[in-house]
Protein backbone atom coordinates (compact mmCIF):
# COMPACT_ATOMS: atom_id res chain seq x y z
CA UNK A 1 0.00 0.00 0.00
CA UNK A 2 1.08 3.40 -0.49
CA UNK A 3 0.04 7.14 -0.86
CA UNK A 4 0.43 9.46 -3.86
CA UNK A 5 0.23 12.71 -1.65
CA UNK A 6 3.08 14.83 -3.34
CA UNK A 7 5.62 17.49 -2.63
CA UNK A 8 6.28 20.52 -4.17
CA UNK A 9 9.83 20.78 -5.53
CA UNK A 10 11.75 23.52 -3.36
CA UNK A 11 14.42 24.07 -5.68
CA UNK A 12 12.93 26.16 -8.52
CA UNK A 13 16.43 26.98 -10.10
CA UNK A 14 17.27 24.74 -13.32
CA UNK A 15 20.03 25.45 -15.64
CA UNK A 16 18.87 26.15 -18.92
CA UNK A 17 22.96 24.52 -19.87
CA UNK A 18 21.64 20.78 -18.91
CA UNK A 19 19.61 21.32 -22.52
CA UNK A 20 15.77 21.65 -21.22
CA UNK A 21 13.43 22.41 -23.60
CA UNK A 22 12.32 26.36 -23.23
CA UNK A 23 11.48 29.25 -25.42
CA UNK A 24 14.98 29.65 -25.83
CA UNK A 25 15.58 26.56 -27.71
CA UNK A 26 16.46 26.90 -31.39
CA UNK A 27 14.05 25.80 -34.01
CA UNK A 28 15.08 22.31 -34.55
CA UNK A 29 15.04 21.61 -31.16
CA UNK A 30 11.87 22.23 -30.83
CA UNK A 31 10.34 20.91 -33.95
CA UNK A 32 12.29 17.42 -33.29
CA UNK A 33 10.49 17.55 -29.91
CA UNK A 34 7.23 17.90 -31.13
CA UNK A 35 7.98 15.22 -33.76
CA UNK A 36 8.57 13.04 -31.16
CA UNK A 37 5.95 14.29 -28.82
CA UNK A 38 3.39 13.48 -31.71
CA UNK A 39 4.72 10.16 -32.77
CA UNK A 40 4.80 9.24 -29.23
CA UNK A 41 1.44 10.29 -28.54
CA UNK A 42 0.53 7.91 -32.24
CA UNK A 43 2.05 5.11 -30.98
CA UNK A 44 0.43 2.78 -29.19
CA UNK A 45 -3.12 2.84 -30.19
CA UNK A 46 -5.88 2.08 -28.19
CA UNK A 47 -4.19 2.84 -24.99
CA UNK A 48 -5.13 5.99 -22.71
CA UNK A 49 -2.51 5.88 -20.02
CA UNK A 50 0.81 5.06 -21.75
CA UNK A 51 4.43 3.92 -20.56
CA UNK A 52 6.97 4.55 -22.34
CA UNK A 53 10.95 2.96 -21.23
CA UNK A 54 13.80 5.11 -22.68
CA UNK A 55 17.37 3.37 -23.58
CA UNK A 56 20.15 2.78 -25.19
CA UNK A 57 22.94 0.98 -25.83
CA UNK A 58 26.04 2.61 -23.71
CA UNK A 59 26.14 5.68 -21.25
CA UNK A 60 25.83 9.28 -22.33
CA UNK A 61 24.16 8.65 -25.51
CA UNK A 62 21.12 10.82 -24.11
CA UNK A 63 18.92 8.85 -22.74
CA UNK A 64 18.09 11.37 -19.82
CA UNK A 65 18.26 14.43 -21.65
CA UNK A 66 15.64 12.68 -24.25
CA UNK A 67 13.40 11.35 -20.95
CA UNK A 68 13.21 14.89 -19.32
CA UNK A 69 12.53 17.05 -22.63
CA UNK A 70 10.04 14.14 -23.78
CA UNK A 71 7.94 14.88 -20.67
CA UNK A 72 8.09 18.52 -20.62
CA UNK A 73 7.03 18.41 -23.98
CA UNK A 74 4.07 15.85 -23.51
CA UNK A 75 3.34 18.69 -20.77
CA UNK A 76 3.06 21.19 -22.73
CA UNK A 77 -0.17 19.84 -24.38
CA UNK A 78 -1.36 19.32 -20.98
CA UNK A 79 -0.51 15.72 -20.73
CA UNK A 80 -0.23 14.75 -17.37
CA UNK A 81 3.22 13.59 -17.07
CA UNK A 82 5.77 11.61 -14.43
CA UNK A 83 9.10 10.86 -15.10
CA UNK A 84 10.64 8.29 -13.22
CA UNK A 85 14.30 7.83 -12.94
CA UNK A 86 15.14 4.18 -13.39
CA UNK A 87 19.20 4.72 -13.06
CA UNK A 88 19.50 4.12 -9.89
CA UNK A 89 23.10 3.68 -10.58
CA UNK A 90 24.30 7.26 -12.01
CA UNK A 91 20.90 9.42 -11.53
CA UNK A 92 20.31 12.81 -13.46
CA UNK A 93 16.94 13.26 -14.24
CA UNK A 94 16.10 14.89 -10.94
CA UNK A 95 20.02 17.50 -11.46
CA UNK A 96 19.01 17.92 -14.63
CA UNK A 97 15.82 19.27 -13.42
CA UNK A 98 17.53 21.43 -10.56
CA UNK A 99 15.66 18.91 -7.79
CA UNK A 100 16.92 16.89 -5.12
CA UNK A 101 17.59 13.19 -5.82
CA UNK A 102 16.57 11.95 -2.59
CA UNK A 103 14.22 10.31 -1.23
CA UNK A 104 13.18 8.73 -4.33
CA UNK A 105 12.57 5.41 -6.09
CA UNK A 106 15.12 3.06 -4.16
CA UNK A 107 14.12 4.24 -1.20
CA UNK A 108 10.36 3.68 -2.16
CA UNK A 109 11.27 0.20 -2.69
CA UNK A 110 13.96 -0.73 -0.58
CA UNK A 111 11.14 -0.33 2.00
CA UNK A 112 9.56 -3.53 3.87
CA UNK A 113 6.02 -3.91 4.16
CA UNK A 114 3.85 -1.62 5.13
CA UNK A 115 2.29 1.78 4.29
CA UNK A 116 5.20 4.05 1.66
CA UNK A 117 4.59 7.30 0.78
CA UNK A 118 5.65 7.93 -3.17
CA UNK A 119 8.47 10.14 -3.57
CA UNK A 120 6.40 11.89 -5.95
CA UNK A 121 7.60 15.59 -6.46
CA UNK A 122 5.95 18.39 -8.60
CA UNK A 123 8.21 20.14 -10.70
CA UNK A 124 6.18 23.56 -10.85
CA UNK A 125 8.74 24.76 -13.91
CA UNK A 126 7.62 22.25 -16.13
CA UNK A 127 4.56 21.41 -14.52
CA UNK A 128 5.32 17.62 -14.89
CA UNK A 129 5.87 14.91 -11.30
CA UNK A 130 8.69 13.91 -11.05
CA UNK A 131 10.02 10.43 -9.34
CA UNK A 132 14.06 11.02 -8.24
CA UNK A 133 16.07 7.80 -8.45
CA UNK A 134 16.69 8.06 -4.77
CA UNK A 135 20.11 6.76 -2.60
CA UNK A 136 21.82 4.60 -4.68
CA UNK A 137 21.68 1.21 -3.35
CA UNK A 138 23.90 -1.89 -3.49
CA UNK A 139 21.99 -3.90 -5.97
CA UNK A 140 19.40 -1.70 -8.53
CA UNK A 141 18.78 -4.82 -10.25
CA UNK A 142 17.21 -6.63 -7.32
CA UNK A 143 15.06 -3.29 -6.83
CA UNK A 144 13.56 -3.19 -10.23
CA UNK A 145 13.00 -6.78 -10.80
CA UNK A 146 10.64 -6.59 -7.22
CA UNK A 147 7.16 -7.28 -7.64
CA UNK A 148 6.70 -3.59 -5.67
CA UNK A 149 8.26 -2.09 -8.77
CA UNK A 150 5.62 -3.47 -11.10
CA UNK A 151 2.81 -2.70 -8.79
CA UNK A 152 4.33 0.64 -8.93
CA UNK A 153 4.52 1.40 -12.30
CA UNK A 154 1.17 -0.09 -12.94
CA UNK A 155 -0.24 2.44 -10.43
CA UNK A 156 1.28 5.24 -12.04
CA UNK A 157 -0.48 4.85 -15.44
CA UNK A 158 -3.89 4.35 -13.85
CA UNK A 159 -2.91 8.05 -12.53
CA UNK A 160 -1.20 9.92 -15.05
CA UNK A 161 -1.33 10.10 -19.29
CA UNK A 162 2.28 9.61 -19.75
CA UNK A 163 4.75 7.34 -17.36
CA UNK A 164 8.04 8.38 -18.93
CA UNK A 165 10.79 5.47 -17.53
CA UNK A 166 14.81 6.88 -17.68
CA UNK A 167 16.85 3.67 -17.79
CA UNK A 168 20.35 2.54 -17.45
CA UNK A 169 21.77 1.56 -20.67
CA UNK A 170 20.99 -1.67 -22.34
CA UNK A 171 24.20 -3.34 -23.19
CA UNK A 172 25.26 -2.45 -19.41
CA UNK A 173 22.88 -3.82 -17.23
CA UNK A 174 19.11 -5.76 -17.70
CA UNK A 175 17.24 -3.32 -16.16
CA UNK A 176 15.57 -2.17 -19.04
CA UNK A 177 14.31 -5.51 -20.11
CA UNK A 178 13.03 -6.46 -17.12
CA UNK A 179 10.28 -4.47 -17.20
CA UNK A 180 8.85 -5.11 -20.40
CA UNK A 181 6.02 -6.54 -19.20
CA UNK A 182 4.75 -3.33 -17.73
CA UNK A 183 6.26 -0.86 -20.38
CA UNK A 184 4.12 -0.41 -23.24
CA UNK A 185 6.75 0.57 -25.31
CA UNK A 186 10.61 1.60 -25.90
CA UNK A 187 12.41 4.84 -27.29
CA UNK A 188 15.84 3.69 -28.23
CA UNK A 189 18.58 6.53 -28.33
CA UNK A 190 21.17 6.60 -30.75
CA UNK A 191 24.15 9.12 -30.44
CA UNK A 192 25.75 10.40 -33.53
CA UNK A 193 29.34 8.81 -34.15
CA UNK A 194 28.89 6.85 -30.65
CA UNK A 195 26.15 3.85 -30.80
CA UNK A 196 27.88 1.43 -33.25
CA UNK A 197 25.81 -1.12 -35.36
CA UNK A 198 26.67 -4.15 -33.06
CA UNK A 199 26.03 -2.40 -30.05
CA UNK A 200 22.25 -1.22 -31.56
CA UNK A 201 22.35 -4.90 -32.98
CA UNK A 202 22.55 -6.30 -28.78
CA UNK A 203 20.25 -3.68 -27.88
CA UNK A 204 17.61 -4.36 -30.18
CA UNK A 205 18.33 -8.18 -29.66
CA UNK A 206 18.62 -7.74 -25.67
CA UNK A 207 15.07 -6.11 -25.71
CA UNK A 208 13.53 -8.44 -28.44
CA UNK A 209 14.62 -11.51 -26.08
CA UNK A 210 12.19 -10.33 -22.82
CA UNK A 211 9.39 -9.62 -25.83
CA UNK A 212 9.73 -5.59 -25.32
CA UNK A 213 7.81 -3.38 -27.59
CA UNK A 214 10.27 -1.08 -29.54
CA UNK A 215 8.37 2.30 -30.88
CA UNK A 216 11.41 3.91 -32.66
CA UNK A 217 14.61 5.45 -32.50
CA UNK A 218 16.00 8.83 -31.26
CA UNK A 219 18.74 9.93 -33.39
CA UNK A 220 20.63 12.28 -31.30
CA UNK A 221 23.24 14.05 -33.00
CA UNK A 222 26.82 14.86 -31.78
CA UNK A 223 27.86 18.24 -31.09
CA UNK A 224 29.04 20.21 -33.84
CA UNK A 225 32.51 21.54 -33.69
CA UNK A 226 32.80 24.33 -31.20
CA UNK A 227 33.61 26.38 -34.41
CA UNK A 228 30.00 25.50 -36.02
CA UNK A 229 28.34 25.45 -32.46
CA UNK A 230 28.90 29.22 -31.86
CA UNK A 231 28.18 29.78 -35.48
CA UNK A 232 24.59 28.48 -35.27
CA UNK A 233 23.81 27.77 -32.00
CA UNK A 234 22.23 24.62 -33.27
CA UNK A 235 24.43 22.07 -31.44
CA UNK A 236 21.32 19.84 -30.30
CA UNK A 237 19.63 17.75 -32.92
CA UNK A 238 16.94 15.40 -32.19
CA UNK A 239 14.93 12.84 -34.61
CA UNK A 240 12.75 10.68 -34.29
CA UNK A 241 12.88 7.36 -36.88
N1 LIG B 1 22.62 16.47 -28.68
C1 LIG B 1 23.45 16.79 -27.70
N2 LIG B 1 24.31 17.80 -27.82
C2 LIG B 1 25.17 18.14 -26.84
N3 LIG B 1 25.23 17.52 -25.67
C3 LIG B 1 24.38 16.50 -25.47
C4 LIG B 1 23.45 16.08 -26.45
N4 LIG B 1 22.71 15.05 -25.95
C5 LIG B 1 23.19 14.84 -24.70
N5 LIG B 1 24.17 15.71 -24.43
C6 LIG B 1 24.93 15.80 -23.17
O1 LIG B 1 25.61 14.57 -23.02
C7 LIG B 1 25.63 14.19 -21.65
C8 LIG B 1 24.95 12.83 -21.52
O2 LIG B 1 23.57 13.01 -21.80
P1 LIG B 1 22.48 12.23 -20.97
O3 LIG B 1 22.73 12.38 -19.52
O4 LIG B 1 21.17 12.64 -21.50
O5 LIG B 1 22.85 10.77 -21.47
P2 LIG B 1 22.43 9.38 -20.86
O6 LIG B 1 22.32 8.44 -22.01
O7 LIG B 1 21.26 9.52 -19.98
O8 LIG B 1 23.72 9.03 -20.00
P3 LIG B 1 23.80 7.89 -18.89
O9 LIG B 1 23.85 6.59 -19.62
O10 LIG B 1 25.09 8.17 -18.17
O11 LIG B 1 22.61 8.00 -18.01
C9 LIG B 1 24.92 15.28 -20.87
O12 LIG B 1 25.88 16.19 -20.36
C10 LIG B 1 24.07 15.97 -21.93
O13 LIG B 1 23.83 17.31 -21.60
MG1 LIG C 1 20.91 8.95 -18.02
Amino acid sequence: MFSFKKKNSKNKVFNPEKMLLSENSSFSVLESFKTLRTNVTFSLPGLKNRCIGVVSANRGEGKSTVSVNLAISLAQIDKKVVIVDCDMRIPTVASKLGMENRPGLSDFLAEEDGYRELPVVSNLDFNIDVIPAGTIPPDPTKLIESPQMTELVKALKVVYDYVIVDFPPVTVVSDAAMLSNVIDGYLIVAMHNSTGTSQMDETIRRLNFANANVLGFVYNSKPASRKTYKKNSKYYYYEYR
